[in-house]
């Protein structure tokens, strides 16, 4: 699947099967961005394992004036949030909860029936959200840092023949403000 479908008529949820929602012809474009260790580690205690400060720099560059799509714990473990010109998503299963300044979604349908039809949607973590999207994304911005974390959540395991990839950026040198290795290689889905 190259592209998530919506369903164009989202009156009733419950109706909103995979199959439903794959009948219309709504296109989504959706877009994971993630840093990911070499042991596929990504947090540990709701917290990042890194800082590389250019990485943070590209992921506000890509994501601004975009609509972001996150887990719960993802959106607390943020240190400013909600973040600056951008829509946010955020996912829970408590019936009703709501986050000033955020567009909630109760389920993966729903969240996918808030995105926006015209432009990029970033799905941008947790491990449990990424586990969710990942059948729904055409697109991934992953950042592999190159060394290994002991860690409590991770990335899945990648089918590299869905993925081809795009383009590649090597950092090898680390310095003061981006203290590991890493490169950008950013994939498209391929079937
Ligand atoms: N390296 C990276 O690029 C990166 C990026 C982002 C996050 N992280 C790290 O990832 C860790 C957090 O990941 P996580 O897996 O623990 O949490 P998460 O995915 O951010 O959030 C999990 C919460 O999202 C809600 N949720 C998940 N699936 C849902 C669904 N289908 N329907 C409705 N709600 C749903 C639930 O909230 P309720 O409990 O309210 O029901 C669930 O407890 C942190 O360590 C963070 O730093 C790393």
């Amino acid at each position: 699947m190259s592209d998530f479908l919506l369903s164009t008529d989202s009156t009733d949820s419950t109706d909103s099967t995979d199959s439903t929602i794959l009948t219309n012809s709504t296109k989504m474009n959706i877009s994971i961005i993630v840093a990911v260790a070499k042991n596929n580690a990504i947090g540990k205690d709701n917290k990042l394992l890194w800082h590389l400060s250019e990485d943070l720099k590209r992921f506000k560059k890509l994501t601004t004036g975009h609509t972001i799509v996150m887990g719960k714990n993802t959106y607390y473990s943020l240190p400013n949030r909600p973040l600056p010109n951008r829509r946010h998503i955020i996912l829970t299963d408590i019936p009703g909860e709501q986050i000033d300044g955020c567009i909630m979604a109760y389920s993966i349908e729903d969240a996918i029936s808030k995105m926006d039809r015209d432009e990029e949607n970033f799905i941008i973590g947790g491990a449990s959200i990424y586990r969710q999207f990942l059948s729904y994304a055409n697109k991934l911005y992953i950042t592999w840092v190159h060394h290994e974390f002991e860690a409590d959540t991770f990335f899945p395991e990648l089918d590299k023949a869905e993925w081809k990839i795009m383009s590649k950026e090597d950092f090898p040198n680390p310095d003061e403000k981006n203290p590991y290795p890493y490169t950008y290689v950013i994939y498209e889905r391929s079937k």
